[in-house]
């Protein structure tokens, strides 16, 4: 899998949507007071996050989601499609991220630019991981799903281990700068979620508008929007039929994948390697 992915500082990021270039580019982008940047491990909600950042910023126009690609509309720091659209973004801007925090460019530390940091179950990110490493050409195969689990468990995944990820967002100098959110209070209440958001981003949304970002941005609205669900991708990339990108956008589905063996033996592994912080997580 050595020609699918480059390696940067340790990370394993696929080619296909990475380049030094586009590394060179991000640690050069020059963030300013007003943007806001999204940042997640992979597969813990972040085109959601693409879906209702530009919303929650413009008061809720749904002429962005209905007009713009999600990976033109708030484009990956990290992505060789930032460059090229960098000058068309609508302001404030909206960037997502899914680099760890000591990788960010130092712009991005001297601002005062506002991050929300999204935090999913790490059972059902490996779930949703294991399926798009089936849909995505662009990935090398998963193996067996008890295969994939202990790839994931080392870091031998995009973007590395789950806990290191989760370490490095926990332990910023960010302050008041920074929100954390969990992708499971989004499932089970997006409007309280999204209040919370704007609430963060010093928003003054009415319970209309947040209503009505709510709706564009569940979880059916978005796998029909052609803006949003990849379907405008050819399918040697991604190929829906496979697995969709949207796949269940549910909590706990990793019920119905982990054996009883497998599930203490990823629990072990986890508590291990976060049982001297600070901080505790609302799942294993
Ligand atoms: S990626 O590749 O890192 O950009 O993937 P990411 O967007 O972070 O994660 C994809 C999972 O998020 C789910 N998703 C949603 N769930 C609920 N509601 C909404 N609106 C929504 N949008 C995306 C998506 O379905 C993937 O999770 P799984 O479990 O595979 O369904």
């Amino acid at each position: 899998s050595e020609e699918m992915y480059l390696l940067y500082h340790g990370l394993l990021l696929p080619k296909e949507t990475h380049s030094p270039e586009s590394l060179k580019f991000a640690r050069e982008y020059t963030f300013t007071d007003s943007d806001v940047l999204a940042v997640t491990y992979p597969k813990s909600g972040t085109i959601w996050m693409q879906e209702i950042l530009p919303l929650l910023l413009n008061g809720g126009d749904l002429t962005p989601i209905h007009t713009i690609p999600n990976w033109d509309r708030t484009p990956w720091l990290e992505e060789t499609r930032l460059a090229l659209v960098v000058d068309q973004l609508a302001s404030p801007r909206a960037l997502v991220s899914h680099l760890p925090y000591h990788l960010m460019p130092p712009s991005f530390l001297a601002s005062k630019a506002k991050v929300i940091y999204v935090m999913r179950n790490p059972k059902d990110v490996m779930v949703s991981s294991y399926y798009f490493h089936q849909m995505a050409g662009f990935l090398h195969d998963p193996g067996t799903f008890e295969e994939f689990m202990e790839s994931f468990l080392e870091g031998r995944v995009l973007f590395g281990k789950w806990t290191d990820h989760v370490k490095s967002w926990k332990h910023t100098e960010l302050g008041d700068r920074i929100l954390y959110i969990t992708y499971e209070e989004m499932v089970q209440e997006l409007p309280a979620a999204l209040r919370r958001m704007s609430d963060f981003l010093g928003r003054n949304l009415s319970e209309e508008v947040i209503q009505k970002i709510a709706e564009n941005c569940s979880f059916e609205t978005m796998k029909t929007n052609t803006m949003s669900n990849f379907s405008l991708i050819p399918k040697v990339l991604m190929d829906d039929n496979k697995s969709p990108f949207l796949r269940k956008g549910m909590v706990g589905d990793w019920k119905n994948h982990f054996s009883a063996e497998q599930l203490t033996r990823f629990i072990s592994v986890i508590s291990k390697e976060l049982e001297n912080e600070s901080f505790s997580l609302p799942w294993s």
